[in-house]
């Protein structure tokens, strides 16, 4: 499974799809997403994308969408935000998996990460960073789990907690790039794997 974490600061209510900057920079959020899940007129199989939203007022909630098992949504940023927005409703009402492949729970960007060293261990878990080590150099697995920050980067305690648990930095050249950006990069570089 290849595995996308973003540490963001989404707003965790209900937002107006008018304006999805003003949400925490929704519109950021649900680019990767499309990025991340999306090929040309098809979904790209085998793919989860988990979403920390550390915005107001009740942070953190993780959103997770599952590739294998999505229905009705398209890549266009308004409708992914959609389904966005119909998991935190129902959360509301404690449903965790409202939609196929769209589920929600109240878990943090650390306890996710734990959970993902437990089912792939630390040295298939890598920290996109511009400073890190060239992707190009480095050898990567089918399962694998990219970590990345929004508009404002990972925190530097979230961070400090990444190197503490041996994830590596990783880097897809010395530009600072649009987060939507590295993804695209980093599925190239796992496609042109094979992986
Ligand atoms: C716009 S950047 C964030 C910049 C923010 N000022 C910071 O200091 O982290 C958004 C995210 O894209 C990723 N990123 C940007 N450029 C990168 C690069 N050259 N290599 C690897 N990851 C990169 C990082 O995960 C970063 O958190």
């Amino acid at each position: 499974m290849r595995e996308f974490i973003l540490f963001s600061r989404g707003v965790t209510k209900e937002f107006k799809l008018n304006d999805l900057p003003n949400a925490g920079r929704m519109d950021l959020i649900a680019r990767c997403i499309s990025t991340a899940i999306f090929l040309s007129y098809s979904l790209r199989k085998d793919v989860k994308f988990h979403v920390v939203l550390n915005g107001p007022p009740s942070p953190p909630l993780t959103v997770t969408f599952f590739t294998n098992e999505l229905k009705n949504v398209s890549p266009d940023e308004r409708n992914i935000a959609s389904h966005i927005n119909i998991a935190i409703k129902n959360f509301g009402i404690g449903k965790k998996n409202s939609e196929p492949g769209i589920y929600i729970d109240k878990k943090s960007f650390e306890e996710l990460v734990k959970e993902k060293i437990e089912e792939y261990g630390s040295n298939n878990i890598f920290y996109l960073h511009m400073d890190g080590e060239d992707i190009r150099n480095i050898e990567m697995k089918k399962d694998s789990v990219f970590i990345l920050g929004d508009n404002k980067g990972i925190p530097k305690k979230e961070e400090n907690f990444l190197l503490r648990n041996e994830i590596r930095k990783v880097s897809v050249g010395r530009i600072e790039y649009l987060t939507s950006q590295v993804i695209a990069i980093v599925n190239y570089e796992m496609d042109r794997r094979g992986l």
